[in-house]
This record gives C-alpha cells, structure tokens and sequence, in this order.
C-alpha cells in the first residue's frame, strides 16, 4: 500500500455490555425509542467518508465531489453534505428540487437524466442547473428549449465495472451516453447549436470493487477531449462519475481510494489541459453509515432451512432480493455472542424471494431480538417501497450518543392519499 492509501475493511461496530453501539448509543436502545424498522445513519461517519474522498482526489488536482444522491436523499443527510461543501450528481427534476430544498444552490448541482421529457428539460433549465447530455435527442430537443445552455455530455466508455449485471452502465450498447463513435460529430453539432460547451461525463456503473476499469475508462476520455479540442473546443472539466466500490463483508478490502486518485489525476494532468475532475460518487459516502435495525416478530424451523422472521423485508431493503446482495447482518442485543446455528433472515412480505439474508451463523435469535443489517446507507431507503401496503419507515441520525428522528414512519392512510373512488363506486 502507498503512504497515499485510504483503503479499508468492512466497518464493524463497539460493543458494550453485550450490545451494538452506533455513533455513541446503543442499538437497541435506538430500537425501543423509535421503534423498528428503522435505518439508522452515524452523522460522524458520513462527513468523515466524504472528507475522505474529497481529499484524496483534491490533493492532487482540484477536484469536486458530486454526491449521487439517489443513494440516499433524506433531506438531514443532504443538509450534511451540503455543509461539507459537496455538490450533487441528480438524475430526475425530484432530486434536483429535493436538493434545492436542502440548500444546495443551483450551481452546485449537475443534472445527468436518460430518456428525458421535454418537460423535464424545460423545468430543470429554468432553474439553472447544469445539464448533462445523454443523447443526441436530447441535445436537439434542449436546442429548441434553452439555447446556449451550459452543457456536458455522457459517453458510453465501452468500459463496464459494477457489483452485478444490473448495475453495469458503461459497455458498448448500454442504454446511457452518447456511443463512442458519435462522440466527436455530437461536439461539433453541440458547437453548432451554440451550447455553452463544459465538459465531457462517463460513468461505468456502480460496486466495482478494482481500479482497472477506471483508468481504461479515463484513457478514453483524455483520448476524447483532445479530439474535442481540435474542433476549438476547450472543457473545463472531465466528470468520472460514480461507482467506488466499497466492502460489504468481512475481511473484504475496500478499493484503494488513494492508488485511484493518483492514478486517474496523473492522467488527466499529464496528458489534458483540463483543470477540474468531477466525481459523483454515492455509496462510498453513505453506505457504511447507517445499519437498518428490524425486529425478529418469529423463529421457524422448517426442516430443512430455519428462519429469522423480521419486520423489515424487501419493501423496506430491495438489495438481497433485487441483485442478490449481500448484507452482513448481527442481532444488536447479543453483539459478540457465540454463534449457535445456521438461518435464514427473512421479511414479512408474501414471496419466497423476500428474504435480507441467506445462510447466517447467528447466536440463537428469538422474538424480540434486534437485527442489524449492516451497510444500507446507499440504494436501501430510496429504493424502499410500499408493496404489501407496508408504509415506508423511519430513520434516525445518530451523533454523539443523541439520537434524532430524521424521517417518521409512514402511516396507512398517507398510503390512500392520491386513490381516487370513482363516484359510482363509492357506498
Ligand atoms: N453517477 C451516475 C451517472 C450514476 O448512474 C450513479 C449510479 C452514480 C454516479 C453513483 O454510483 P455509486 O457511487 O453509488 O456506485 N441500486 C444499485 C445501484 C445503482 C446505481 C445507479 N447509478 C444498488 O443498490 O447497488
């Protein structure tokens, strides 16, 4: 490892008196007050995760950390970072106005949408929020909305990197950017249309835990923007995107965060004019901070298989049974005990597929034990849902051994809200 690493292994938790202790207080204490299930953030561990990035980039080039927000947008979470100084990665004019809500100015927040509506470009335009390109209809149809509009664009690298399949963004043929081929003929039309020309944008996908595809990926891009310049083109910046992998399991390392910084900004100042390098990372800035606390309702032996019956299941973290993530998981009330057998842990919503966790040795769990399912900052309440009429669940930002609501459950009848009963169905 280089004096430069800032590489890590999965986060693990104090414990005391036998029970898990975040951000100073304990879990189950947390559990009790707020009631389950409930995501618990760490405030301390979030601004030390983006501090860490940002340095790590910033010591070598100036260089801007856009968060993707749509790893998490709770507003107190976004009030965080905008403290920090971050700026924002929104994929949809909801995260943008959700961001704007938070006080994030405009000009400190980057659009990248795919298959936009013009309404959607009009919108986010009048707000004045940077655009970036995916396609070449896009780029049309933005002409006509907002001439001269500051832009960057999105290419497909033709390099992909991501924890699955689902998440892979950058091949030949992906759905997202401009494909590598268009890339300099879309410049010079951009030029033509007289947009205000900023940047060019890759993003290989999400989770991948080497540092190989990013340089394939900037080998592409400085390639590209000295192409660009040729047309008279000069871009101020070259946005990495997202994707840092970050260790889910134990003893897994996380990826080498120093060794990328130097590697990638070597290149763009070795080989390209160009003076800001963005990144839009999400999971590397709030995964590990927070744990989803869900309580254990029953305890099945059913043979073959036992199971750990929760209250939070896929409705609540989509990750296990969505891409066959692995969480690591530990019941919060008996943190450290010996391990007595092999589970299941699974939710309460009607499919076989429900399920948090597969094969876990876990110290005999019993009703009313806490589990902790670890590293759900990212991607777990966003993608929360309400199947099965379960309402969305609370979450707590814990700092200093305070704990403080940061979102309420839900209740059912906010879930009837917007159903309308036609007239003639009505008693
Ligand atoms: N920038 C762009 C353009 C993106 O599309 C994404 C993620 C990011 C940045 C942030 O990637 P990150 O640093 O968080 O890996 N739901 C999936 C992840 C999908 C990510 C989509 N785009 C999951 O739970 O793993």
């Amino acid at each position: 490892m280089t004096n430069t690493s800032v590489s890590e292994m999965m986060r693990e938790f104090e414990s005391r008196d036998g029970q898990m202790v975040i951000g100073g207080k304990s879990a189950v204490e947390i559990a009790d007050e707020f009631g389950t299930p409930v995501y618990v953030t760490d405030e301390k561990r979030l601004r030390e995760n983006y501090r860490n990035i940002h340095d790590a980039f910033s010591r070598h080039m100036d260089a801007k950390v856009h968060y993707a927000c749509k790893a998490n947008t709770n507003l107190a979470i976004l009030r965080i970072l905008e403290q920090e100084g971050s700026g924002i990665d929104a994929v949809s004019i909801g995260e943008v106005r959700t961001c704007l809500k938070a006080g994030f100015s405009p000009d400190r927040i980057m659009y990248t949408g795919v298959n936009v509506s013009d309404a959607e470009l009009k919108e986010v335009s009048d707000l004045g929020v940077m655009i970036n390109l995916d396609s070449v209809s896009e780029m049309e149809r933005l002409a006509a909305i907002a001439p001269g509009y500051p832009v960057s664009f999105r290419i497909t690298p033709g390099v992909g990197s991501g924890h699955g399949a689902k998440v892979i963004t950058g091949t030949k043929g992906a759905k997202f950017g401009i494909p590598l081929d268009e890339v300099i003929g879309t410049y010079a039309r951009a030029k033509d249309l007289g947009f205000d020309i900023k940047g060019i944008h890759a993003h290989i996908g999400s989770g991948g835990q080497s540092v190989e595809p990013f340089m394939d990926m900037m080998e592409v891009l400085v390639d590209l923007v000295n192409q660009i310049s040729e047309l008279g083109i000069n871009l101020d910046f070259i946005d990495m995107g997202g994707g840092i992998g970050v260790p889910y399991r134990p003893q897994e390392e996380e990826m080498d965060v120093g060794e990328l910084a130097v590697n990638l900004t070597d290149m763009v100042t070795e080989e390209t004019d160009i003076k800001t390098l963005i990144l839009e990372p999400g999971r590397y800035i709030v995964c590990d901070t927070t744990v989803l606390l869900t309580r254990v309702n029953d305890v099945k032996d059913a043979g073959t298989k036992r199971y750990v019956g929760c209250d939070a299941g896929f409705n609540t973290l989509i990750r296990p049974a969505m891409y066959d993530s692995y969480h690591y998981v530990a019941i919060a009330n008996k943190f450290g005990k010996a391990c007595t057998g092999k589970y299941d842990v699974v939710g309460p919503i009607c499919e076989s597929g429900d399920y948090l966790a597969h094969d876990r040795v876990l110290p005999d769990p019993e009703e009313g034990d806490i589990v902790a399912v670890y590293n759900a900052g990212a991607y777990g309440f966003s993608m929360s849902s309400n199947y099965n009429s379960r309402p969305l669940c609370r979450e707590v930002l814990v700092n200093d051994g305070k704990a403080e609501l940061i979102r309420e459950a839900e209740s059912v009848e906010e879930q009837w809200r917007h159903q309308i009963i036609p007239e003639r169905l009505r008693r």
